[in-house]
């Protein structure tokens, strides 16, 4: 493919897909050019989006086949809900194998999957389909992450040992559609929707640059996870006038707190420590992500919340809500920090770059479906240390078939 563009199509036009559509901008030798979802409309509005910002001459498909058939198309970015993934991918697979177009590399979003069972049906079918693979977590390639892991990695972690602890946690008010807040459709709640992240910055932040991923291994894992505010009744009440009847806090509610220890140890046999948290029940300005790192001498703090960029906006400003000046925003008023610019900030630009590179250079991405299905592995053993209260030895074997109780709708906080 030397010389040649990556012509892109996505599957789903919501949230998601148009925060890459966006990062796009800073993402050469790729375009923009198909996107397909359920409702028409929307995806002509992707499309759309995707033309005004110059970032390809996109259009709306009618279905997967379609986009899969164009010979504008040579990868995909998977973007549609944690309940349509796999028949998404089957789609796409079926598409390849009976013969309707080629395709070079998928690139998958998070979580990879709702389970450990439908995380290895990901893998098989990618497998199956003989595509180049990415797991979409932009947050391993946030720019403070990756640059704050490189100095204290070369300057003092090579002077006075490797770092032991990891903190890394992503905190917000709750999502945005419906799907997300119904343990069975999104496979949990804010432990699947979003420790998924953390596990990664905080394996990535403990792992030496120089080695491979898999020299440091889980050990054990303990978890917590509570529905602290959305299982009051009147927050249960307030998020069904807003998400609509189906998304019932009083009957079936999903956690909307997870706290995880995961303990590693690196191929010298030192102790390594990852905390994690998740919140959906996190009030402040907006999302918050934070990091830290620790060593013997020296220390990394990262928050997504403390940008160069604040505004104050007196009590005078009374405009509309928004979500302008950071993603998941809670107000529009006092002082508020702004991130200048979500796309690059969060990672999406440079993970968008790296995958692009990758398909034309017919290279296998280093982040891949197998670190998804680790993430899962990871995450379903969380589940189930909260479930039985206890520590859990990380054993991928026993959570192969492992459902979390807020998944089966059976969870009473
Ligand atoms: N990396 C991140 O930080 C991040 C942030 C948000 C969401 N996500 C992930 O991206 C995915 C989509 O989330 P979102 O926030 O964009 O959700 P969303 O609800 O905003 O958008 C989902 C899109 O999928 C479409 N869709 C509906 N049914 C579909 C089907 N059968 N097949 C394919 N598409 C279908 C919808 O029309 C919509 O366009 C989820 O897996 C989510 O976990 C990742």
């Amino acid at each position: 493919m030397t010389n040649k563009r990556l012509g892109i199509g996505f599957i789903g036009s919501g949230f998601i897909a148009r925060f890459h559509i966006k990062s796009f901008i800073g993402v050469r030798d790729a375009d923009v050019r198909g996107v397909w979802s359920p409702n028409r409309q929307n995806a002509d509005d992707a499309a759309a989006l995707a033309r005004s910002i110059r970032v390809g001459d996109a259009q709306g498909f009618n279905s997967i086949e379609e986009m899969v058939a164009s010979p504008d198309i040579d990868a995909l970015w998977l973007c549609g809900p944690n309940h349509r993934r796999i028949e998404n991918l089957e789609a796409i697979v079926n598409a390849l194998k009976a013969g309707k177009g080629s395709l070079v590399g998928i690139a998958i979003e998070k979580p990879l999957a709702r389970n450990v069972a439908e995380a290895r049906r990901v893998v098989e079918l990618v497998e199956e389909s003989g595509l180049l693979h990415g797991y979409l977590e932009d947050q391993l390639f946030e720019p403070a992450v990756v640059r704050g892991r490189e100095i204290l990695w070369r300057r003092a972690a090579a002077l006075t040992g490797r770092p032991y602890l990891a903190r890394c946690a992503e905190e917000h008010s709750g999502p945005h559609m419906p799907w997300f807040w119904q343990g069975e459709l999104g496979g949990g709640g804010v432990l699947n929707d979003m420790m998924c992240h953390s596990v990664e910055v905080a394996r990535l932040l403990l792992t030496d640059p120089t080695k491979p991923r898999h020299s440091i291994r889980p050990t054990k894992v303990s978890a917590t996870i509570a529905s602290l505010k959305w299982s009051r009744p009147e927050y249960a009440d307030l998020l069904q006038q807003m998400m609509g009847q189906e998304v019932d806090y009083r009957a079936r509610p999903s956690e909307d707190f997870a706290r995880a220890t995961i303990s590693y140890v690196d191929d010298a046999g030192h102790p390594l420590i990852a905390e994690l948290t998740a919140s959906w029940s996190f009030v402040g300005a907006g999302l918050r992500l934070t990091s830290e790192l620790l060593g013997p001498e020296y220390s990394l703090s990262i928050s997504s919340l403390d940008t160069s960029l604040k505004l104050f906006l007196s009590r005078r400003v009374q405009g509309q809500s928004g979500e302008d000046l950071v993603e998941k925003q809670n107000a529009e008023q006092g002082l508020m920090p702004v991130v200048a610019s979500e796309a690059t900030e969060y990672g999406y630009e440079d993970e968008n770059r790296y995958f692009v590179n990758c398909f034309l250079d017919h290279k296998q991405p280093e982040v891949n479906c197998y670190d998804g299905l680790e993430v899962t592995q990871l995450l379903m053993t969380a589940y189930k240390s909260a479930e039985e209260e206890r520590t859990i030895a990380f054993d991928p074997k026993e959570v192969e078939n492992f459902i979390p109780a807020v998944a089966r709708g059976t969870w009473k906080p």
